[in-house]
């Protein structure tokens, strides 16, 4: 099964991915995960990275998609993944679909996670991550860690993101609905979009969207 997950930064992408990962035993690959583990290794990758998130944009396609398609490659995802913050624009969708159909694959599903901007800003200014990995994720209230600033996972010291500023989440939701947002209509001319609202509790939206993925018939 391979599974798309799209929506505006803060949405709840990572949060949702973990649980649905789990739920269809496919692993969860994180574009912006892969690039902050390359950030705290201070790989030259990570270098350039930095430089490009810290700011709020895209890192370029020459080396975000040879990066996705390596993780793609490992032998966990053989059968199918579940890709989080990747594609992110028209022309990393488009090497996506040529490198599945190089393989003959295709995707199952693209999942739209709706929410409006003003619960998107208050997600995100209440983030906190853990520093041993970006995808144990926290929020101050509605995911509060059970011992302030440390992960309940592995004891890691949570912090907030380099990139969760307020004017840098403003240029990041800015960069979504100018080069992200397009993916959509380009994945509904294929009838591969199921749009789910992602407001609620987390294990709600979690049990939404495996009812839309089934009722839609994109998972069996
Ligand atoms: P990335 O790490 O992908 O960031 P993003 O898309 O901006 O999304 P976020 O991780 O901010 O939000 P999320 O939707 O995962 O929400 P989360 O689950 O954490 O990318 C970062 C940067 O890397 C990009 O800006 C770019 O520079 C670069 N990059 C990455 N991929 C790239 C690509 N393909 N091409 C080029 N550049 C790329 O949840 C947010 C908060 O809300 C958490 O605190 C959580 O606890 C809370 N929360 C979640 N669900 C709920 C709920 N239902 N109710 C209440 N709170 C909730
Ligand atoms: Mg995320």
């Amino acid at each position: 099964m391979r599974i798309v997950l799209v929506g505006p930064p803060g949405a709840g992408k990572g949060t949702q991915a973990a649980f649905l990962a789990q739920n269809l035993s496919i692993p969860h690959i994180s574009t912006g995960d892969l690039f902050r583990a390359n950030i705290s290794k201070q790989t030259e990758l990570g270098k350039l990275a930095k430089s490009y998130m810290d700011a709020g944009n895209l890192v370029p396609d020459e080396v975000t998609i040879g990066m996705a398609k390596d993780r793609m490659e490992q032998p966990d995802a053989e059968n199918g993944f579940l890709l989080d913050g990747f594609p992110r624009n028209v022309s990393q969708a488009e090497a996506l679909d040529e490198t599945l159909q190089a393989e003959g694959m295709q995707l199952d599903a693209v999942l739209d996670l709706e929410v409006p901007e003003e619960e998107v800003v208050k997600r995100i200014a209440g983030r906190r991550i853990c520093r041993q990995d970006s995808a144990h994720v926290f929020h101050v209230s509605y995911k509060a860690p059970k011992q302030d600033g440390v992960c309940d996972v592995c004891g890691g010291e949570l912090y907030q993101r380099d990139d969760d500023s307020e004017e840098t989440v403003r240029t990041r939701l800015e960069v979504y609905h100018t080069q992200t947002e397009p993916i959509i209509d380009y994945y509904k001319a294929q009838g591969l979009v199921v749009t789910i609202s992602a407001l609620g509790k987390v294990e709600d939206v979690t049990a939404r969207a495996m009812e839309a993925l089934k009722r839609e018939d994109h998972v069996a």
